[in-house]
């Protein structure tokens, strides 16, 4: 981890608006090697404008800027890594296969911070009871993974309320996910489930997707555990109105780390 000054901040705040402004490539090299002048690591000003560009989907720009400092590691793995992807959308890349995360969900790590969440989540449902007389009790999970938190949740609070039926409307963007989160709650979920899968981003669902949510109101709560911080700030404001409008009850559990993609106008880097 490194610092930066604020003479630092203002010069890199000039790449990044000449990247969100669409400078073309050649200027933005020449405002590149004149913000190097004033950092401690020289390189850095072209790191810094090639993350800008692969965020921003400029592949080709971005890997042309790794290229320039590639002698660092940083940027050629970068490099590498856009060269074989083409792209940088890091939650499609890293959850398009559920292996990694089915492997990571039997880390001490992964049960410390879910036997955590869990007992703040149980309370919860113990303050806030489902509504009256509705069977099946709906519950929505954005971002559900490989199913086994949203399992361990449902197992959690039923006896609470003696619940005998449960409707779970999973969302994910990844396939594999979404199958194996499907297969896992029918099997391990301690009552009769019935689950509802939708495939898509949250903040890109359709018209019908929102129909088919809608159409089983009311839903008890949304839950979204480690999901939403894969999205910059601009888009999760209106994804999280969206969610509103299913349901009141949102229990949002992350990680006191931040890797958002980059916001419009905001001196942040990644
Ligand atoms: C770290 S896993 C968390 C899984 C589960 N909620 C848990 O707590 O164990 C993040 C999941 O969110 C999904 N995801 C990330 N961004 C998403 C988005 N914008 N819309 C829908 N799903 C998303 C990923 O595909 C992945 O399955």
């Amino acid at each position: 981890m490194f610092f930066l000054h604020g003479t630092e901040i203002e010069q890199l705040t000039k790449i990044k608006k000449a990247i969100f402004n669409n400078m073309p490539f050649d200027d933005l090299e020449i405002i590149c090697k004149e913000v190097s002048i004033s950092l401690n690591d020289k390189g850095f000003a072209y790191t810094y404008a090639a993350c800008l560009l692969a965020s921003e989907d400029k592949i080709s720009d971005a890997k042309k800027m790794f290229a320039i400092n590639g002698e660092d590691t940083f940027c050629k793995i970068m490099y590498d890594y856009l060269e074989e992807t083409n792209s940088f959308d890091l939650a499609d890349q890293v959850f398009k296969s559920a292996d990694p995360y089915n492997i990571y969900t039997q880390t001490d790590f992964f049960k410390k911070h879910q036997g955590g969440a869990l007992k703040y989540i149980r309370k919860f449902a113990q303050e806030s009871a489902p509504p009256k007389s509705v069977s099946p009790v709906t519950i929505l999970d954005i971002g559900v993974g490989n199913g086994m938190f949203i399992t361990k949740i449902v197992n959690e609070i039923i006896p609470l309320y003696d619940i005998k039926n449960i409707r779970l409307i999973i969302i994910d963007q990844s396939e594999d996910m979404l199958r194996m989160a499907k297969e896992y709650c029918e099997e391990n979920i301690n009552i009769t489930v019935e689950v509802i899968s939708i495939c898509c981003k949250i903040q890109e669902i359709t018209k019908e997707q929102i129909e088919i949510i809608q159409n089983t109101k009311p839903i008890w709560f949304i839950n979204t555990g480690l999901s939403i911080h894969y999205m910059p700030k601009e888009k999760k404001i209106p994804m999280l109105k969206q969610l509103k409008a299913f349901s009141p009850k949102l229990v949002l559990t992350e990680v006191n780390w931040n890797h958002d993609l980059p916001e419009s106008n905001s001196p942040e880097l990644f």
